[in-house]
């Protein structure tokens, strides 16, 4: 019985990972690798979107690789590898693109929202375009499912469009993948204003929990995350959503269900739980990082990892690429 594939992509971000990345992607990524034939990309090309610096590009991505095999990605277990090193991701986008409406591409509603950030002129094409070439990298693939936030199901939606539109055109060349909207995977929200979620655009630093940082820094941060004026340690994201976010993480990094949870901090404040929380995160961070830091201090170890990821995705995304170049008539 052959595994149900997915498809992952994360882009590389400057610094480290954030906590909401690991609780919200990476974590099932993690879990995924055992049960499903699992594609997981780097996708530096997508970074490029919006304008980066080459060098702090080349080492946040390397600083993702660690991380990804810091947080237990086992190269023998999924196929790990920088989008970069596979050009068919950019071949299938062009193709793709020439099959994607204009007007199409302009109700993605992430498109609006960044762009409206970027304004006109600093908008790129590149970013206008993004979806598709997402599009692309899970159709390469073939995979069945796409592990991914609610806020990206209008763009595997798009992946879906174009799959069946090249697929009733050309004849059956794409597997149509669905989205596997994260079950377990915990929304995280900033520390310092829990209506917003954690993001590295977020305005506030000190709401964020790098995962590489000091763990000091980070211990700081719970223990000065902001709650609300009562006394009540309940789950309750509407009344109480700095508190239901110190609970979610609690839960997320220590498997105790959130009813557990109220039940033993039964008539205890704020404090010991932020007090608790920020040792529970020091616990899980430390080893996180030792295993992360060994990869980034050994280069060639770490490329050697990559340049096997980036030769297990080419055999399929060539084969993929191969038939479609065919059908288009190349
Ligand atoms: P950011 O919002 O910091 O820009 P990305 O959009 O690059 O993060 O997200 C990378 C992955 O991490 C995505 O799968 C996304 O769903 C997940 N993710 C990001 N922020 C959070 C969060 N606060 N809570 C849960 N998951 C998150
Ligand atoms: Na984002």
């Amino acid at each position: 019985l052959r595994r149900l594939r997915v498809f992952s992509g994360i882009q590389p971000t400057a610094g480290s990972f954030h906590l909401g990345n690991y609780l919200g992607a990476v974590r099932q990524w993690v879990a995924l690798q055992e049960t499903h034939d699992a594609f997981y990309s780097i996708v530096d090309l997508h970074a490029i979107t919006i304008p980066q610096d080459p060098g702090a590009l080349r080492e946040a991505t390397r600083l993702a690789a660690a991380q990804l095999l810091g947080a237990g990605l086992d190269p023998a277990r999924c196929t790990l590898f920088l989008q970069s090193q596979v050009p068919e991701h950019a071949q299938l986008a062009w193709v793709l693109n020439c099959l994607t409406g204009f007007g199409e591409a302009a109700r993605m509603t992430q498109f609006k929202d960044k762009s409206a950030r970027q304004g006109t002129e600093g908008t790129t094409v590149g970013l206008f375009t993004y979806p598709v070439l997402q599009a692309a990298d899970i159709l390469l693939y073939q995979a069945n499912e796409v592990p991914v936030g609610e806020d990206q199901r209008q763009h595997i939606e798009l992946t879906r469009d174009l799959a069946e539109r090249f697929n009733g055109r050309f004849g059956d060349t794409f597997t149509v993948p669905g989205a596997h909207i994260l079950k377990d995977a915990a929304k995280i929200y900033d520390l310092q204003d829990p209506s917003v979620k954690m993001s590295k655009s977020a305005s506030s630093p000190r709401g964020i929990v790098w995962l590489m940082d000091e763990p000091k820094k980070s211990e700081k941060k719970f223990r000065s995350a902001v709650t609300d004026t009562g006394t009540v340690i309940r789950f309750d994201p509407e009344e109480k959503p700095g508190v239901s976010n110190l609970l979610s993480i609690y839960s997320a990094l220590t498997g105790i269900g959130v009813a557990e949870l109220e039940e033993k901090f039964t008539g205890q404040l704020y404090g010991p739980l932020k007090t608790e929380l920020a040792g529970i995160f020091a616990d899980w961070v430390a080893p996180f990082r030792s295993r992360t830091q060994e990869y980034l201090d050994d280069p060639a170890e770490l490329d050697r990892i990559l340049a096997l990821g980036a030769e297990k995705a080419r055999s399929v995304a060539a084969g993929t690429l191969a038939d479609v170049y065919e059908k288009t008539g190349f």
